[in-house]
């Protein structure tokens, strides 16, 4: 993989020469110093500070309550953790809809507070001008198209989107639109395969999939599902590569036992 050989930075740039290259692009989540840490060191291209923070690490139900001071601190501690990593961070839900200053001052703030190098937001034509002005300060923007989990309420369901004609046609046009914005990349959630492959070959940037199949240019996962973390969330497009809900109990549950019975701390784990 030539294009990826000598890479220490991973930028806007080499993504865009992987997509030219056919190289697929491994995309992760991650909120905390530790793990972004150790997906960085084990090679993902790009880390996402996803609003998913709102559930996997606050316990919310929706991704909409988590604050923009809330993302910044997840992204600062992210930012700590990585050396290679493109590091993109989700623009919460009510800082940049309906208000292109207002996403513009978001954006400005979580580049300069956290030291993150791009920003996601959600939705097509509908937030255009957020995203032309966002750009218009030379901070990269993906896009995110298909389930959009900012509009639960509106959707009611997080089941696969864009299966009817009027809705998969709406997301082609919002996606040729984001990139003639300036979009550097997009992200594609929860669509059939064949609709998310057609997109990705009809722009030239970045398509990244998240239950959108292998025809788009690179996948994202949710790290606390794909480690098996969060073992009650089973949807189709997963695959666990670890199951580190077992491993933790298990592990826990033997250090209680072992306080209980004094066997630790033993002679040896003493001063
Ligand atoms: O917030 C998030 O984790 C995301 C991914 C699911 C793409 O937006």
């Amino acid at each position: 993989m030539s294009v990826m050989k000598d890479v220490k930075r991973v930028t806007t740039h080499v993504l865009q020469e992987m997509k030219n290259n056919g190289v697929k692009i491994a995309m992760l989540t991650a909120y905390d110093y530790s793990l972004a840490r150790l997906v960085d060191a084990a090679g993902v291209d790009a880390i996402l500070v996803g609003d998913s923070a709102s559930n996997v690490m606050a316990g919310h139900e929706t991704t909409l309550p988590i604050t923009l001071d809330q993302m910044i601190y997840h992204a600062s501690s992210v930012v700590r953790g990585c050396k290679r990593a493109l590091i993109v961070v989700d623009l919460p839900f009510g800082t940049y809809q309906g208000n292109s200053k207002g996403a513009l001052n978001s954006a400005i703030r979580i580049m300069k507070e956290s030291g993150a190098h791009a920003v996601k937001l959600e939705g097509g034509s509908e937030v255009l001008d957020s995203v032309e002005r966002i750009l218009t300060a030379g901070i990269p923007v993906m896009g995110h198209l298909g389930l959009t989990p900012q509009s639960i309420y509106k959707f009611g369901t997080y089941v696969v989107r864009a299966r009817e004609q009027e809705e998969a046609e709406r997301l082609k046009r919002d996606a040729k639109l984001l990139e003639q914005a300036g979009c550097f990349a997009l992200v594609l959630e929860k669509i059939p395969a064949k609709l998310a492959a057609e997109v990705a070959a009809s722009v030239q940037i970045p398509v990244i999939g998240i239950g959108a199949g292998s025809g788009v240019d690179g996948q994202v996962l949710v790290l606390h599902d794909m480690l098996g973390i969060n073992h009650e969330f089973k949807p189709r497009f997963l695959r666990r590569y670890a199951e580190l809900h077992d491993t933790i109990s298990d592990a826990v549950g033997r250090y209680v036992s072992d306080v209980r019975r004094v066997d630790f701390p033993n002679a040896e784990e003493q001063y």
